[in-house]
């Protein structure tokens, strides 16, 4: 079961780039779509059987659309091929209602933002509720080619600074000169491809992690599959055995217990559940490292028990 419910009609795709569209969704009674704020994503349920997570980069005062930027990704796992390749303006699909694990921070004493690629549509959206607050901002946005740049119309400002790998002889960005010159005191987001997030992570090792803020898309971290732990079901009264090769979630839905899901790989939040007793063993990309060690919740798809016995508020 996923949480895409909201039927949708596909009314428009622009280019947005050089590779990149984007599809704007209404509402099929034409209503009002449920709100979002910057740096939500929602989950598209394709046609084809794909879910894939994608950010808003349209207005948040926009209540009648969603706006999406997609990128065709040469190694594409179906996803990006089929939005580019297949649909059509007119189409009949669903989302997901919004969700934030992106939040833009009120009132930041300072701004700094960094992008790589199609990682601009979330920072877009949150730059585009800066202007109109009048907030100041920086943002180094990297591409490989000056065609590939989006946005750049509603990202000019002095905060803006592009880098083009090909006119800096094919050399990326440099993060750690971009995250050192950030006041200490700045909020810092970052999205982009995985190296870029990984050299974020580590230029911001010393800063507070509250201050730090990104966003992946996919993960290469190993889900818990160890198994040999219980799992008891607080809410459905039912105790379920995990066994080795298994996931909770994988091993509650087995068992006829429905639980939501999308991307299976601890990036989206789809499957936050609350964590009643027992010790989870965090294999997310989305909680900090303060809400892994409350362990309130955790995402079942992916994260194990470090404890004989987990139990859960399903
Ligand atoms: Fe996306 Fe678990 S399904 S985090």
């Amino acid at each position: 079961m996923s949480d895409a419910e909201i039927p949708v009609r596909l009314v428009a795709i622009r280019r947005a780039a050089e590779g990149t569209h984007l599809y704007e969704f209404a509402a099929l009674d034409g209503g009002n779509l449920p709100p979002f704020e910057p740096g939500a994503h929602i989950d598209v349920c394709l046609p084809n059987g794909l879910t894939r997570q994608y950010s808003l980069c349209n207005s948040v005062h926009e209540t009648d659309r969603y706006v999406v930027g997609v990128k065709l990704d040469r190694n594409s796992r179906g996803g990006s091929r089929y939005m580019h390749e297949s649909l059509r303006v007119g189409a009949t699909l669903t989302v997901s209602a919004p969700r934030n694990h992106f939040a833009l921070v009120h009132d930041a004493p300072a701004y700094a933002f960094i992008a790589g690629g199609v990682g601009i549509t979330p920072i877009a959206c949150m730059i585009s509720r800066l202007n109109s607050l009048g907030r100041p901002w920086t943002l180094h946005y990297a591409v490989r080619t000056r065609a590939e740049a989006a946005f750049l119309d509603q990202l000019q400002g002095p905060g803006l600074h592009l880098h083009v790998d090909t006119e800096h002889n094919g050399e990326v960005l440099d993060v750690n000169l971009a995250v050192a010159s950030a006041p200490r005191d700045a909020h810092l987001y970052c999205c982009g491809p995985t190296p870029m997030l990984d050299a974020f992570e580590q230029a911001c090792a010393d800063r507070p992690t509250e201050l730090v803020h990104l966003e992946r898309f996919s993960s290469d971290v190993a889900p818990a599959v160890e198994g040999g732990y219980t799992v008891e079901l607080t809410r459905s009264n039912r105790t379920v055995e995990i066994a080795p090769g298994q996931t909770i979630l994988d091993a509650v839905r087995a068992c006829g217990v429905n639980v939501r899901a999308s991307c299976q790989q601890g990036v989206c939040g789809a499957c936050e559940t609350r964590v009643v007793s027992g010790l989870p063993d965090h294999r997310d990309t989305l909680l900090s490292p303060e809400e892994r060690a409350a362990n309130d919740v955790m995402m079942i798809c992916c994260s194990g028990s470090l404890t004989k016995v987990l139990a859960l508020d399903l």
